[in-house]
């Protein structure tokens, strides 16, 4: 099968399309034929060996995994003798959590990481729904606990996760500000954020507002700063991103909140927990994924490109559909 490899750490020019043998299911797997797949953070911390933790999952010195890839959609197309819950067939989505593989023609996986696709999905919006959508949803309700008509403002707004998090943020009865890069303000609106920030122009903590809920998908700024924008009894959610801003969240949250009404939560993602209702809220027509793309298999290194200088907009998807793709990017 056709799949992309990377065989040591570096940039997206170590990855290279190859031949590599098809994998079996174990007793407790499905196989699949991968009809289509997202990129995530993650990928692009395991391919360049940063933060060290991926080497930690990934192997010290060069990559054990070699096929890059976790939110994927695709059909069934074997079953191991232990699984219950699937048959040949079956059209499925999901994040393979730390197995990895999905950037390649078939991927092993384990039932509890799967849920059947609806068919009113595409492949691709499957694929793009599992993790950037669950550390949406799981930051906004379990972490931060949003409350209808509350400010909430969320930092990093046009990338994978901020275009679910505005969507589900508008469910709650949320009046959203979204931060980004100016090229992005128009999906932000799009997707229903009342108010925009181009943070080129301007600095969502010294801009004189406050609010009650911050989801901060890119973590770049002082935790101090962040406290400062919220209101009295306002909360910080972290979703991810600068590890030393990730530390400095840890280290300073629980002097937040004894000297303050204020708290700081970190999202720790539990993959796939939610994936029945993010179904429910698509078929409904109350969420919808953003795609970058969708591009070819033969085009992972540049969707990889793309992704690390930050020219994507919502989520980058790849296509092993043979008729789609988009060659332009
Ligand atoms: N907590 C967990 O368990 C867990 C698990 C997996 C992943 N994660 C985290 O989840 C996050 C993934 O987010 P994602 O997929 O949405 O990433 P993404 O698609 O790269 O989106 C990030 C957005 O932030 C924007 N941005 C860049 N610099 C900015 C700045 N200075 N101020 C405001 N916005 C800025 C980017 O646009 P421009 O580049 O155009 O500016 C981009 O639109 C990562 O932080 C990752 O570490 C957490």
């Amino acid at each position: 099968m056709k799949a992309i490899v990377f065989t040591k750490y570096g940039s997206p020019d170590v990855l290279e399309l190859k031949e590599v043998a098809r994998p079996n299911p174990k007793d407790d797997e499905v196989l699949i034929r991968v009809h289509a797949a997202s990129l995530n953070d993650w990928d692009w911390g395991a391919l360049h060996g940063v933060p060290f933790v991926n080497r930690l999952i990934f192997g010290l010195l060069s990559p054990k995994k070699q096929i890059l890839g976790s939110d994927i959609a695709g059909r069934i197309e074997a079953v191991g003798k232990n699984v219950l819950h699937f048959q040949p067939g079956d059209a499925v989505f999901g994040d393979l959590s730390g197995e990895w593989g999905g950037f390649a023609e078939y991927v092993c996986a384990r039932e509890n990481a799967l849920a059947l696709k609806p068919p009113s999905m595409t492949f691709e919006e499957a694929a793009a729904i599992p993790q950037a959508a669950m550390l949406a949803l799981q930051g906004l309700r379990d972490t931060g606990r949003i409350q209808p008509g509350q400010k909430l403002l969320i930092n990093g707004a046009g990338g994978g996760v901020g275009t679910f998090a505005i969507q589900i943020a508008k469910l709650y009865g949320a009046e959203v500000t979204g931060v980004d890069s100016p090229e992005k303000l128009d999906v932000l609106r799009s997707m229903g954020a009342e108010h925009v920030i181009d943070y080129t122009e301007q600095d969502f903590t010294r801009n004189g507002q406050r609010y009650d809920l911050i989801l901060d998908v890119k973590t770049n700024r002082s935790i101090l700063d962040c406290a400062r924008a919220l209101s009295p009894n306002g909360v910080y959610v972290t979703v991810g991103g600068s590890m030393p801003r990730l530390f400095q969240a840890l280290l300073l949250s629980p002097w937040i909140s004894m000297t303050t009404n204020k708290r700081v939560g970190i999202v720790s993602l539990k993959p796939n927990k939610d994936l029945a209702y993010l179904k429910e809220l698509f078929e409904a027509g109350k969420m919808k994924p953003v795609i970058d793309g969708p591009y070819r298999l033969r085009d992972v290194p540049n969707a990889f490109r793309r992704f690390g200088e930050g020219r994507h907009k919502g989520k980058v998807v790849i296509t092993l559909e043979q008729s789609g793709g988009r060659d332009d990017h």
